[in-house]
């Protein structure tokens, strides 16, 4: 059997292979207008992704029995609220009413299915949300972050200063649990077909996602 940390670095690479042009919510060759209408339509989401986040932490607590991994938990629930306010209150000084958005039903039912995905083994849940989509978040605030630089420079100083850092610890609660949990070949398997089933979900979010802010919904 391979070690952990060989598995554990092996599916990073295989979750940063399938994401390679695949987070299609912004166009870094759009012209500025068109992507800083993709950068706000990231955000009115986002306030919402961030809420979610929370319920979704809140509800898997209870299911995580592993008290190391859990006792990390209330932690990232409270990052992922102050992002909600964060980013809430951003779009309100931008002269926006983030309580009038209505959040995309793609997102909608991934954060759904994650929330009834509570039951399943720790070793999965956070393969799944901590692991490949944490980490596919911190790419993705990365790139929003360099293309808003010159369009917003406000917002993508919020993003890098505090979101993205919260973001790299959550992503890190992700690798620990894998390192943790994930040694044995039918553990290990787990986890890849957990990132899988993320991955292809998210993947669909993202261009509804982007298909919307194109209609400019
Ligand atoms: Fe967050
Ligand atoms: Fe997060």
């Amino acid at each position: 059997m391979r070690g952990t940390e060989q598995f554990v670095r092996e599916l990073a690479q295989e979750n940063q292979a399938f994401w390679a042009g695949r987070d299609v919510r912004l166009d870094p060759e759009a012209r500025p207008d068109a992507l800083l209408t993709q950068i706000r339509y990231r955000m009115r989401q986002g306030v919402y992704n961030e809420l979610r986040s929370v319920e979704l932490i809140a509800a898997w607590i209870p299911w995580v029995p592993e008290r190391e991994i859990r006792d990390l938990l209330p932690r990232q629930l409270d990052d992922e609220h102050r992002h909600y306010q964060l980013l809430r209150r951003r779009l309100k000084e931008l002269g926006e009413d983030p309580d009038t958005y209505e959040p995309l039903p793609e997102w909608q039912a991934l954060f759904d299915w994650l929330v009834a995905c509570r039951h399943r083994p720790t070793v999965e849940k956070l393969a799944m949300f901590q692991f490949a989509g944490e980490t596919q978040s911190c790419e993705g605030f990365e790139t929003l972050i360099r293309l808003a630089q010159d369009l917003d420079p406000e917002t993508a100083e919020l993003y890098r200063t505090q979101i993205l850092p919260d973001e790299y610890r959550h992503s890190a609660i992700g690798r620990q649990t894998l390192l943790l949990l994930a040694d044995t070949p039918e553990r290990q398997q787990q986890a890849r077909e957990a990132c899988r089933e993320m991955n292809l979900k998210v993947f669909d979010a993202y261009q509804a996602h982007r298909a919307r802010a194109d209609r400019g919904l």
